[in-house]
């Protein structure tokens, strides 16, 4: 069976035709059998925020979440932080903050550490201003200073604690408990410090995530 994606284009009057429609054909391959048909309706991506236990996520007007992000339950997302495509953030066993000017990059997966029936009692996930979480790191009931990079693929575990403006290498792992001080760079399984974070590695985790702010701004109006 062949799938055909097509794209539906807003009319002057609101209603939304596609570009099979308009082509009376199947666009990709007219000799084709009639196809089924994968629309892709930008305006109708359902969005996936939604409460747990009563619970709304509480997401900073400038903020920027991607429609096929997942934002559930206690989950705080502060002034100009994004969240992109795939990112999963499930604050139900604990809560989730999320500073300002923070990315959380694809596919990343934030959770928390606790129990249905006393969720004072868990470990929450707390992430500072200024934050780069790289592509697909986990952070799971930690807390993360301030301009923090968080390599691609890294994974943080339950009340570890990352100090302001370290570095972790893309798929370092820190479990449970651990500690790192701040302005340091830690790579491999399980995370060692290697150096201290150098002035221009300081200075560029600001603009890094200022820069982060930018685009989302530009996202916000497509996705
Ligand atoms: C950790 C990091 C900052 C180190 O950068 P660097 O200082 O320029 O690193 P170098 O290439 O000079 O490597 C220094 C040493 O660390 C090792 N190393 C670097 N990154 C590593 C990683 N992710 N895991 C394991 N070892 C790593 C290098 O092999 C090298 O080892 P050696 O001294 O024994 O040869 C960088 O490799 C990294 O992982 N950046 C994260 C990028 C990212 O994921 N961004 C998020 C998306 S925007």
């Amino acid at each position: 069976m062949q799938v055909e994606y097509t794209a539906a284009h807003s009319q002057p009057d609101g209603s939304e035709r596609t570009s099979m429609q308009e082509l009376g054909h199947n666009a990709i391959n007219p000799l084709a059998e009639p196809c089924v048909k994968v629309f892709i309706h930008k305006t109708h991506i359902i969005s996936m925020i939604y409460p747990f236990e009563g619970v709304k996520p509480r997401i900073h007007e400038t903020a920027y979440v991607a429609k096929n992000a997942t934002v559930v339950g206690n989950v705080e997302i502060g002034a100009h932080s994004s969240i992109w495509p795939g990112a999963v953030l499930r604050g139900d066993l604990s809560f989730i903050t999320i500073g300002r000017y923070t990315s959380i990059q694809d596919n990343c997966v934030i959770h928390v550490e606790g129990s249905l029936s006393d969720p004072s009692t868990g470990s929450p996930a707390v992430i500072g201003n200024y934050c780069t979480i790289g592509h697909g790191a986990l952070l799971h009931g930690c807390i993360i200073g301030e301009r923090v990079l968080i390599g691609a693929h890294a994974a943080v575990f339950n009340n570890a604690r990352i100090g302001d403006g370290s570095i972790l290498g893309m798929g370092c792992v820190i479990s449970d408990n651990k500690e790192i001080p701040s302005r340091r760079v830690v790579v491999g399984i399980p995370g060692r410090i290697v150096r201290e974070v150098t002035e221009e590695e300081w200075t560029r985790s600001k603009a890094h995530a200022e820069l982060y702010a930018e685009l989302a701004e530009k996202y916000k109006k497509i996705l």
